[in-house]
């Protein structure tokens, strides 16, 4: 098994998460500037406002990225930094930065790959109702075109959203992320059913206003559900769950189907409508038009999975995990077996080709004597992860895989207690260093992923 010759491999970031910069050059406000702001939100009250600096470092970043060998980087745009009020007036100077990275990445020979909203809407549509203005929609669509205009004679691949089940469930529904919000459902399904609309609307921009051919895809999470055994009943049993939803409706947003269906089958799927009946609104049929507007490519945030069996009633049934698995720093389980039947189960369902554009685990990093970043568990974690994604090459049309992150940086709620970089970041000196797991990653991509070797001793 191998992955293709023209597989790409990256890494990813989001604007918020590394530049900082969060008040220069005309820089409107976002969500995040100012909830990160309010006492008791973030750990020990970290903000995004210098994070790694990245406005300013960005050469240099690109520099390290070039000594990694990347092939591809996948950044997103910060809505307020080129559209302050989030529609109307651009602000030239934040469109000068994302040509002087673009330009930068393509000197050094590493391709850019645009997401268009990774959680920071501008304050200015939050005042406005947010996701659940009805012109939501039409305000991405506008990023969309200023995208498409400005920066697609030099960037082909788009992304449109990145985890709607993110900015939508911890957003505002358990409210731990910006704006905060704990809203009653029937408010939440609008602004999902918004959130999609936008997906549509930013999909017909990008192409009506691209200069070249684009590669456009969509980029939501999920936790893949696994089979305990190979066994046909077990492997069923997780494809169901892989698809199911919730049981609890306050976790609604967990789930792959209410996100993905519309988009790629056009329509949500029955369980749902039947199960969530009483928080739904009207949904309009050109609505699911817009929302399955075609796409080229499916993007898959994964980071770890859970466990299935079929029970003995013929349902599936979760095999719970035993006292000590296997987690990283911030407690995620690791659990290789997702980047084998995540793949597997989305191709079968959605039968479009797929990236991996986020994946990776928290370390406790720091800096040694030697001045070194030693990052076995990451090394160990990504041999373990990328042999699993190499054996789904045979079964998914699997097009590339990014890693999260390629720096440290500004983990959301966590602040920057959670590392999840391949380039350690000193934040009150700024100053980066590759880590281990890094000139490893390196390897891995001149071997396109033929040479998976950890560090640690196996059994011959
Ligand atoms: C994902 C987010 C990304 C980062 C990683 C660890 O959910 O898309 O911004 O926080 O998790």
């Amino acid at each position: 098994m191998a992955f293709a010759a023209n597989f790409i491999w990256g890494a990813a970031t989001s604007a918020y998460q590394i530049e900082g910069a969060a008040a220069e050059d005309g820089k409107g406000l976002n969500l995040w500037d100012v909830y990160t702001r309010e006492p008791g939100r973030i750990l020990d009250g970290h903000t995004g406002e210098t994070a790694c600096g990245h406005y300013r470092r960005f050469r240099e970043d690109v520099r390290l990225m070039k000594e990694i060998g990347l092939q591809a980087y996948r950044f997103s745009l910060s809505w307020a930094r080129l559209l302050p009020d989030g529609v109307g007036k651009v602000n030239e100077a934040g469109v000068r930065f994302y040509d002087a990275l673009i330009d930068a990445l393509l000197e050094n020979g590493i391709e850019p790959y645009i997401t268009l909203y990774h959680w920071d809407m501008p304050y200015e549509l939050y005042k406005r109702g947010g996701w659940l203005n009805p012109g939501s929609p039409e305000w991405l669509g506008g990023l969309a075109r200023l995208a498409a205009e400005r920066f697609s004679d030099r960037v082909s691949h788009f992304f449109t959203l990145n985890e709607p089940q993110c900015f939508i469930g911890l957003g505002h529904l358990t409210g731990i992320h910006a704006p905060g919000l704990q809203c009653p459902l029937r408010d939440t399904f609008e602004m999902a059913h918004n959130a999609l609309k936008a997906h549509g609307r930013a999909v017909q921009m990008l192409r009506q206003y691209g200069k070249q051919p684009l590669e456009i895809g969509y980029a939501p999470t999920c936790s893949a559900a696994y089979p305990e055994t190979e066994t046909p009943a077990d492997i069923e049993a997780a494809r169901q769950a892989m698809f199911a939803l919730p049981e609890d409706d306050r976790n609604w947003t967990w789930n792959v189907s209410w996100w993905s269906d519309p988009v790629l089958l056009g329509h949500y799927p029955e369980e749902g409508l039947s199960r969530f009946e009483p928080y739904l609104p009207r949904f309009a049929d050109a609505d699911f038009k817009l929302i399955s507007e075609p796409i080229d490519v499916y993007a898959q945030n994964l980071y770890n999975g859970r466990c299935l069996r079929m029970g003995k009633a013929g349902k599936p049934e979760i095999v719970h995990r035993y006292p000590g698995f296997p987690k990283t720093a911030n407690g995620w389980p690791i659990t290789p077996e997702a980047l084998y039947w995540g793949p597997k189960f989305l191709s079968e369902r959605y039968r479009k080709p797929l990236y991996i554009t986020e994946n990776g685990m928290s370390c406790h990093d720091r800096k040694t004597p030697d001045g070194k970043v030693h990052d076995p568990n990451r090394i160990d974690f990504l041999t373990q992860y990328l042999r699993q994604l190499r054996r789904a090459a045979a079964e998914a049309d699997l097009r590339g895989y990014f890693h999260w992150s390629l720096m440290d940086n500004f983990e959301w709620e966590k602040g920057y207690s959670e590392r999840f970089g391949m380039i350690y970041v000193d934040y009150p000196t700024q100053e980066r260093t590759i880590k281990d797991s890094a000139r490893w990653y390196r390897e891995v991509i001149r071997t396109n992923g033929e040479n998976l070797i950890s560090n640690t001793r196996e059994p011959s």
